[in-house]
């Protein structure tokens, strides 16, 4: 699938997730490049509809996006529950609903946004379907600085296969929270709750990128059109 293609797809998904938006909704706002086009729909639906809406951004980068559309903002100091968060996923498994997240950076506050959030709705392209968790990307681990050799080497001994995130620049990459990342190369992984479970009590890791039970549906888009995932299970 080419590059164009992909947008396309991503945008069917962005501008179906758009319509489910209410007047008077709390929305949690994603980050990567599939979130930023449920932003841009969301804008033009604000001013289509004159919806009242308020969001949260899960990122700095989310924030400009949305100040710079006028989307108006909100934050935890004014609301202890969102009723939608729109968000992008790295891995979606089928069935399950469970996501990897976490290439853009954004995990912490990702996480924290899903889990207050009556309903949360992933969107994505078809290439980040999978069987099995892992089986595409590595898991991102958002780590503390101080001793993250240490914590390496923790997260080694769980299987992890960990690598220092670099940015552009070559010096490790630096999250919106100011924390390092470690990719966690497990490989598909056949039990992820027991995986999650061993990276919640790795000393020294702040949140890790797989959201296991966080996301209620995905709408996915492919060459053959839009379908919805809804979370069985877990
Ligand atoms: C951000 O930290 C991630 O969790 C994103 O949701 C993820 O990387 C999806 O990004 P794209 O929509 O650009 O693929």
């Amino acid at each position: 699938m080419n590059l164009a293609e992909q947008n396309q797809l991503k945008r069917a998904a962005a501008e179906s997730a758009a319509a489910l938006v209410q007047d008077g909704m709390i929305l949690g706002l994603g980050t990567g490049s599939t979130a930023a086009l449920f932003i841009q729909a969301l804008s033009r639906r604000l001013a289509a509809d004159g919806l009242r809406i308020k969001g949260i951004p899960t990122s700095s980068n989310t924030e400009d996006l949305a100040r710079s559309l006028g989307i108006p903002l909100s934050s935890f100091a004014e609301n202890a529950q969102i009723d939608l968060t729109v968000d992008g996923a790295d891995e979606i498994e089928r069935g399950t609903v469970c996501l990897i997240k976490g290439r853009g950076g954004a995990l912490l506050r990702e996480k924290i946004v899903a889990a207050a959030s009556q309903r949360m709705v992933v969107i994505a392209d078809e290439t980040k379907l999978v069987d099995r968790l892992g089986s595409l990307v590595s898991v991102p681990v958002e780590v503390v600085r101080f001793g993250w050799q240490a914590t390496a080497r923790n997260l080694a001994k769980i299987g992890g296969n960990p690598s220092l995130r670099l940015g552009n620049d070559e010096t490790p990459y630096v999250t919106d929270g100011g924390n390092f990342i470690m990719d966690c190369a497990f490989g598909p992984i056949a039990e992820p709750k027991e995986v999650a479970h061993q990276l919640d009590h790795v000393v020294g890791v702040i949140e890790h990128g797989l959201f296991l039970g966080y996301a209620s549906e995905a709408i996915v888009a492919g060459r053959e059109g839009l379908k919805t995932y809804i979370r069985s299970g877990n």
